[in-house]
């Protein structure tokens, strides 16, 4: 009994390491992300929750688009603009293509990780 005792144990603080970390390595990417908003440009067309600009308000971006579709914008912009009913129509409302950035996977989702973290715990 003691022996499963102590397993569950070790199993537990194992599991709650690894959430941890990958909490810890959240803000990391969500910090990484915020820089990355700044010194990729992205400031002279987009706020967080200061109203738009050239282009939309990114506040609650991650409730309204779906995590690929972010991927899939940051990435793949002027495809999507030509493909994507969602790019056709912002670009429709804001009268101007996002031009297209380029950015490396890990920056995409440094940035994600940034607009989830500003996104986190509003409507
Ligand atoms: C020259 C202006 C400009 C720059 C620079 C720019 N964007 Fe955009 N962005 C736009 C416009 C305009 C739209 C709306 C879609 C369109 O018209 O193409 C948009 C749309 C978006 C969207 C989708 C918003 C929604 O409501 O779904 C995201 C996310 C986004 N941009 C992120 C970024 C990031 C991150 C950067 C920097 C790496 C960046 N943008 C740089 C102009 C810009």
């Amino acid at each position: 009994m003691k022996k499963i005792a102590v397993t569950i144990l070790m199993l537990g603080s194992l599991v709650f390491a690894v959430y941890a970390f990958g909490k810890g390595n959240d803000q990391v990417l969500a910090k990484t992300g915020a820089d990355l908003f700044a010194t990729k440009g992205c400031t002279a067309c987009h706020t967080i929750g200061k109203g738009k600009l050239v282009g939309p308000d990114l506040k609650g971006v991650t409730k309204t688009r779906t995590t690929a579709w972010l991927k899939n914008w940051l990435k793949n912009t002027n495809q999507m603009l030509q493909t994507d009913k969602t790019a056709k129509e912002l670009e429709k409302e804001y009268g101007v293509p996002m031009p297209q950035q380029s950015l490396n996977n890990e920056e995409i989702n440094a940035l994600i990780a940034y607009f989830k973290a500003s996104d986190q715990g509003k409507k």
